[in-house]
């Protein structure tokens, strides 16, 4: 039988053996983010993320489909004494509650349908990160990442759905160096925030 999406994620994080460092775009970016407050890393995988925010202060939350992810990164949590609030969930507009985030983090993870809850669940000023693979500008650019157009934004499309948010930093489909770790061909990342009231 075939394996499902959530065997095949929970398969990938048994096999996976060193515990992923944070993104180097999100400790780039940080001054861009709220100092702390309440935070969500959504589809989070391991987790790397989600810890850095909690070890910065945010009081986080991290949410994913994936029970040996979540289950790691609970582990890793307590491993490191980091306090962090795990969830084993499929994301969908029914998962999130009225509560807000002062910053929702995404990274390789893409359900457009998502996008205006994701935004109604900002508190007033809060920020939303948003890395995922994406059409690159350059077509002698092997871009990582996955072939489906479900799961790869097209160029600007980041830019459209999160139209409702001022931009203060968007990258498209980017690679301005050789360094694959900082510099990934194919990814856009946004990172926008909700006007204050
Ligand atoms: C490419 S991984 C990215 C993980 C992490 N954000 C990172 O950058 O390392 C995609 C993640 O999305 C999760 N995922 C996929 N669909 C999901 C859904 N509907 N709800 C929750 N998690 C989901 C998978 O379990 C997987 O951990």
């Amino acid at each position: 039988m075939a394996e499902t999406k959530a065997e095949r994620w929970n398969r990938v994080y048994r096999e996976t053996t060193a515990y992923p460092q944070p993104n180097p775009q999100l400790l780039r970016y940080r001054a861009l983010l709220p100092a702390a407050g309440r935070a969500l890393d959504l589809a989070c995988g391991l987790g790397a993320d989600g810890l850095y925010l909690a070890e910065q202060g945010f009081e986080t939350e991290a949410w994913d489909a994936s029970s040996v992810a979540i289950a790691r990164l609970a582990a890793e949590a307590s491993r490191r004494n980091t306090l962090i609030t795990t969830r084993c969930v499929q994301v969908s507009p029914a998962a999130f509650t009225s509560e807000t985030f002062d910053l929702i983090y995404v990274r390789r993870f893409l359900d457009r349908a998502l996008f205006p809850t994701i935004i109604t669940s900002l508190a007033l000023g809060g920020v939303l990160f948003y890395e995922t693979f994406a059409d690159t500008h350059n077509k002698d650019v092997v871009a990582s990442g996955p072939k489906n157009p479900d799961y790869r934004l097209s160029v600007n499309e980041l830019l459209q759905l999160c139209e409702p948010l001022v931009v203060r930093l968007f990258i498209d489909g980017f690679q301005i160096g050789s360094d694959q770790d900082t510099q990934p061909a194919g990814q856009s990342l946004i990172i926008a925030q909700k006007p204050p009231a």
